[in-house]
């Protein structure tokens, strides 16, 4: 199995990810969360509002999923978010054009402009065969728009087609102005949304990387447009520099500057991880100018603009945007955490995830599961240690070896095992996932030491004899 197959086998094995609707064959680009899933999503998204929030001058916002749908006429995905679709004249199977050329070796840029891509299709349309049915037949290249449509309304004739939404920054655009009304905030400040965003991607495909339903962590700066190269270089900096935080190796990261940029962005790069199928976007940082404001100003008649004191007139805000998904950080995160190793003697699996990053931090152990006094006591324990690190777990299901090797598959940092020398002088086993090391705490301590351990590396040194 490569890198790619393994862990999508070891995140359903062990409650991270489900494919979609799996007991009905399974639904194309989507997936379902299980516990472990759940946690490491929340430490992802917590860990990025943590750094948003650093400095005071990002606000928080949670708009609706369904936006009128004018917002999208105004934001210009109605017209122009689009991708090229081909039809397989023989079996109707339909396939993204710049992912077919990579099937005969022509490296498609995921920034490539439609025309470009449609030029190289129709120059090689004779060497590409449909691999569903061997046909080398196929449609004209046309633009299929991503938006997801519905409809909203009871009442047949009634109703209308919306769109769920294909991004979060829209919903922040038009609810800038509310929240500079607040107040609290003036230019130069930044909008921060994290939610749940559709698209009609035509061939969703590598797991987490390419879905219909995922959730984006945007970030929208409003400035100054004198200002608007300066902060966009800082951030750029300080998005790069969160990763290497994180503990990304620093290799698998790189700079991407977009070839042709998307309709609103007047520079775009994106941060790149290299994942087990190769290089691909993590996050992207965009120079949108005015666009966006103006637009939206345009369509609404809302005046976007904002007063200027010291220049006594108004202006239209510059936007820097940092958006990246949640299940692409999730899916690097799990390649880079990934590890085989052996520990006497035996073959291991071993999520090695940064404390921070961890869905369970620590898990409490009976030695036996058949001692009704080691099982109560584990529990007092747990309930303890419980209180104050929230993502914990109580486990004496099968033997202790078992419980080791599961909680190292899930990236537990750290194993409490409460044996019979815990009644005599009040310590526990504290065993480190990633050396296997084992030392003796006591239990008053035990809490402590253990968000030391959290607070105080990202990935593994084990600290001294803690007794
Ligand atoms: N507001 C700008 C925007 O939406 P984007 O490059 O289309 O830009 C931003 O998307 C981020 O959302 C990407 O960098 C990626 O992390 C994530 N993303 C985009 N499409 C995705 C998909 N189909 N599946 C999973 N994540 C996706």
């Amino acid at each position: 199995m490569n890198l790619m197959e393994k862990i999508i086998s070891l995140t359903k094995r062990r409650g991270f990810i489900y494919p979609g609707s799996e007991i009905y064959g399974g639904f194309a680009g989507t997936y379902d969360f299980g516990p472990y899933g759940v946690e490491l999503r929340r430490n992802i998204i917590d860990m990025w509002l943590k750094a948003m929030r650093e400095d005071d001058d990002i606000a928080l916002l949670d708009s609706s999923i369904f936006y009128a749908p004018k917002v999208w006429e105004a934001s210009g995905h109605t017209s122009g978010f689009t991708d090229l679709l081909v039809v397989c004249n023989g079996c109707r199977t339909k396939y993204r054009a710049d992912h077919f050329l990579e099937s005969i070796g022509i490296k498609a840029d995921e920034r490539m402009s439609e025309t470009q891509i449609d030029e190289i299709f129709n120059a090689n349309r004779n060497k590409i065969i449909c691999p569903a049915c061997g046909k080398k037949d196929f449609s004209e290249a046309r633009a299929k728009n991503l938006l997801v449509s519905s409809n909203l309304g009871v009442l047949e004739g009634n109703e209308q087609e919306v769109y769920l939404r294909g991004e979060t920054a829209q919903g922040i655009y038009i609810n800038f102005k509310n929240v500079l009304d607040t107040g609290f905030y003036s230019v130069p400040f930044g909008i921060a949304q994290v939610g749940k965003v559709f698209r009609n991607e035509i061939s969703p495909r590598q797991f987490l990387f390419r879905m219909r339903e995922f959730e984006q962590m945007e970030m929208q700066y409003f400035t100054y447009p004198e200002k608007a190269k300066e902060t966009y270089a800082a951030w750029k900096t300080k998005r790069m520099a969160y990763y290497y935080n994180l503990g990304v190796k620093k290799e698998k990261l790189r700079w991407k500057q977009h070839d042709n940029l998307s309709f609103y962005a007047k520079d775009a790069w994106d941060i790149q991880y290299e994942y087990p199928f190769g290089w691909g976007e993590l996050e992207g940082l965009h120079y949108r100018g005015d666009y966006d404001l103006t637009q939206h100003q345009k369509f609404s008649g809302a005046d976007m603009s904002v007063y200027d004191e010291a220049k006594k007139e108004h202006f239209m805000p510059h936007i820097i945007e940092a958006s990246v998904g949640v299940e692409r950080a999730m899916l690097m995160l799990l390649a880079e955490a990934y590890d085989e190793d052996e520990m006497n003697g035996e073959k291991r699996v071993v999520i090695r995830f940064a404390p921070a990053m961890a869905p369970i931090k620590t898990a409490v152990f009976p030695l036996l599961k058949n001692k009704p006094e080691l099982i109560q006591k584990a529990k007092e324990v747990y309930k303890m240690v419980k209180k104050e690190i929230p993502q914990s777990m109580f486990d004496d299901n099968g033997n202790i070896g078992k419980r080791y090797r599961r909680q190292d598959e899930i990236g537990t940092i750290t194993t409490i095992t409460v044996d019979f020398e815990t009644f005599d002088n009040n310590t526990v086993t504290l065993r480190d996932r990633d050396s296997a090391k084992q030392i003796r705490v006591s239990i008053s301590r035990l809490t402590n030491t253990i968000k030391e351990i959290i607070d105080g590396r990202l990935f593994s040194t084990f600290p001294p004899e803690v007794i």
